[in-house]
C-alpha cells in the first residue's frame, strides 16, 4: 500500500521533496503528523487572546521545511528517537516566533497566505506572541538536554545578529554583496543548520555525519533565502503567500537589487528608485518591473545555482540512502522554483 500522506504531497509541491522509498515516506509522514500534534499542544493557552494569536500562523500552514529537514537528518542515526520529533517542533516554533517579529519589523500584512498577526491584531500582540512561541520552543528544547539548549540559544543569538546586521546595513567599506550573504547565512542558514544538527545528534548519527548535515543545512538555508528573495521580485504575492515588494518598501537591498546596482548597464531609473525605501504602490510596481528586466535577477539565480551545487557537494560526506536523495531533491528544487 502506498503512502498517500497529504503532508508529503504538500512538501513535494512546496519544497520539491521527491521520495520514492515507501519506508522513508511512511516515517516522514508519521513524524510530520506527530510534529503537527505537538505544535498545537505546545501553543495551547488558557488565555484566549494568547491562544488565538499563537495558533493563527500555526494553522495558516507554511512549508514546515525546518521540521522536515530535522526528520530527514534523523534518518542518518542509529536510533529512531522521539527526541527528533520534539526538536523538529521546536525549530518550527523558533522559526515561527521570528516570523511574528519579522512581520512587525517589515510592516508586512500577509504571511502564509493569511493576514499577518500585526495586521490582524497589532504590533504589540505580534511581539508578545512571538515571545510566547519562543518561550515554548525553549521549554521543548530543555527536555532534549543541556547541549541542545545551548545550541538553540546560540542559534537564536546568531539569527538575531543577522536581523540586526540587515537593519543596520553594511558598515563603512564593507562590500554590499558580502554583507548580504553574511546576513542571510545568519538569519536563515543558522536555524536550518541547527535543524540538521539536531536531527543527526538526537538520532545518534556519527559525528562526521552530524557536521555534514549541519553544513548542508547552512548552505541550503542560504540558498533558500536567495530563492525567496528572487521570488519576491519575480512572482506575484498569490504564489508566495506574502506581501510582495516588502524589501523595496523597507529599503532592504536583496541580492537581485545589489547585482542590478552593480551593473553599469542598469536603467538609471531603477538606480534612482533603489536609492532609498520605495513607499508608493505605483513606484513599487515600477521598480519590480524594472528589476524583472534587469541583469540582477538572472545573476542572483546563478548565485543560487552555485549555492545549490555546494550544498549537494556536502551530501557526498553522507552515506547513500533515500534520505540523502530526498535532501538532494530539495537542493535541485530551490533553483527550479525561481524559474
Ligand atoms: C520564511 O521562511 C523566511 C525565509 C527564510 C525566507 P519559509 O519560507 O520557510 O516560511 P514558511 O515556514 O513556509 O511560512
Ligand atoms: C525572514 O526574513 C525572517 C528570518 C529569516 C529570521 P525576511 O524578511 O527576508 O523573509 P520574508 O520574506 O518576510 O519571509
Ligand atoms: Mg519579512
Ligand atoms: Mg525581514
Amino acid at each position: 500500500m502506498s503512502v498517500q500522506g497529504g503532508a508529503i504531497e504538500d512538501l513535494r509541491k512546496s519544497v520539491g521533496l521527491r521520495i520514492a522509498d515507501e519506508p522513508l515516506l511512511r516515517s516522514l509522514a508519521d513524524g510530520l503528523a506527530d510534529v503537527e500534534r505537538l505544535l498545537r499542544e505546545t501553543v495551547r493557552s488558557d488565555v484566549k487572546a494568547v491562544h488565538e494569536a499563537a495558533i493563527h500562523l500555526v494553522e495558516a500552514g507554511g512549508k514546515r521545511f525546518r521540521p522536515l529537514f530535522t526528520l530527514l537528518a534523523g534518518q542518518f542515526g542509529k536510533e529512531n528517537s522521539r527526541d527528533v520529533v520534539v526538536a523538529a517542533a521546536a525549530v518550527e516554533l523558533v522559526h515561527l516566533a521570528t516570523l511574528y517579529h519579522d512581520d512587525v519589523m517589515d510592516e508586512a500584512t500577509m504571511r502564509r497566505g493569511a493576514q499577518s498577526v500585526n495586521a490582524r491584531w497589532d504590533n504589540t500582540v505580534a511581539i508578545l506572541t512571538g515571545d510566547f512561541l519562543f518561550a515554548h520552543a525553549s521549554r521543548l528544547v530543555a527536555d532534549l538536554g543541556t547541549d541542545a539548549a545551548r545550541i538553540i540559544a546560540e542559534t537564536f543569538g546568531e539569527l538575531v545578529t543577522g536581523q540586526m546586521r540587515e537593519t543596520v546595513g553594511p558598515v563603512d567599506g564593507e562590500d554590499a554583496v558580502a554583507h548580504y550573504l553574511t546576513v542571510i547565512a545568519q538569519k536563515t542558514g543558522s536555524l536550518i543548520a541547527t535543524s540538521g544538527r539536531f536531527g543527526g545528534m538526537l538520532s545518534s548519527a556519527e559525528p562526521e555525519h552530524i557536521e555534514a548535515l549541519c553544513r548542508f543545512g547552512e548552505i541550503i538555508g542560504t540558498a533558500f533565502q536567495i530563492s525567496d528573495d528572487v521570488i519576491d521580485i519575480a512572482s506575484p504575492s498569490a504564489e508566495s503567500g506574502k506581501s510582495q515588494g516588502t524589501d523595496l518598501r523597507e529599503g532592504v537591498k536583496t541580492l537581485p537589487m545589489l547585482y542590478a546596482l552593480a551593473d553599469e548597464g542598469t536603467d538609471p531609473r531603477l538606480v534612482e528608485l533603489l536609492s532609498g525605501p520605495v513607499t508608493e504602490d505605483a513606484l513599487v510596481t515600477e521598480a519590480l518591473e524594472l528589476l524583472r528586466r534587469s541583469s540582477g535577477l538572472e545573476r542572483a539565480r546563478a548565485t543560487l545555482s552555485d549555492y545549490a551545487r555546494r550544498a549537494r557537494a556536502e551530501l557526498a560526506a553522507l552515506p547513500a540512502c533515500p534520505a540523502r536523495d530526498a535532501c538532494e531533491s530539495v537542493a535541485d528544487y530551490l533553483v527550479e522554483r525561481t524559474r
